[in-house]
């Protein structure tokens, strides 16, 4: 993708990889829209995921997932978070590879620390067993479905979001490269500002 494309940035992980976060900084720097795919899936079916799990199963989930993923391919200038099991459907990885798809890569100790307690509100953790080892399971069967669905790939642990959605623009493209020096003023120290 080159420096300015206006084409559609779609982020890819396991839950707790940041996509949310992360796919809002990236938005708010570019000055592009964001969107939340499972928010768009409530929004279409006047569903919670957690209800639409529930009651229809996760196959149906699927078939909705890929409607609200089909219906962003018309934006432009749009980030759009995907649901962690995006990559499932093998059609879904094809397309998206040919998308500027940028996979969040996550260790499961910090994914699991960034959920915290919403880890037993993702339906597909909290289904059976403990949600923590099968978020482990999960991620160990996904990521080779992540790395042949992503274009690009960052690291996310123990960086800030905001830093991550940065080295999404580098690695893009978008930035070519950051001089400090050139924002040397920006960070001289004033003598008189002793007392700070
Ligand atoms: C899912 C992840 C969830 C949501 C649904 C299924 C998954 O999204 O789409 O519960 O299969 O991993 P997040 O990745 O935003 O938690």
């Amino acid at each position: 993708m080159s420096a300015g494309s206006e084409k559609n940035i779609y982020l890819i992980g396991i839950s707790g990889s940041g996509k949310s976060t992360v796919g809002e900084a990236l938005a708010s720097q570019l000055d592009w829209q964001f969107i939340d795919l499972d928010e768009r899936i409530e929004y279409m079916t006047h569903q919670t995921i957690r209800r639409i799990f529930e009651e229809e199963g996760e196959e149906a989930f699927r078939m909705y997932e890929k409607a609200a993923l089909m219906s962003t391919e018309k934006l432009r200038k749009t980030v759009v978070a995907c649901g962690g099991g995006i990559i499932l459907l093998p059609e879904i990885r094809q397309w998206l590879k040919k998308q500027a798809t940028v996979w969040l890569q996550v260790s499961s100790d910090e994914a699991i620390s960034r959920l915290g307690a919403e880890i037993k509100e993702r339906p597909l953790l909290a289904a059976e067993g403990n949600p923590e080892t099968t978020l482990r399971n999960i991620l160990a069967e996904r990521k080779p479905y992540y790395t042949a669905a992503a274009k690009y790939q960052v690291k996310t642990d123990n960086v800030d979001p905001m830093d991550v959605a940065f080295n999404i623009q580098m690695e893009m493209g978008f930035i070519s490269d950051f001089d400090p020096s050139g924002f040397d003023d920006l960070f001289t120290k004033d003598d008189d500002d002793d007392e700070f």
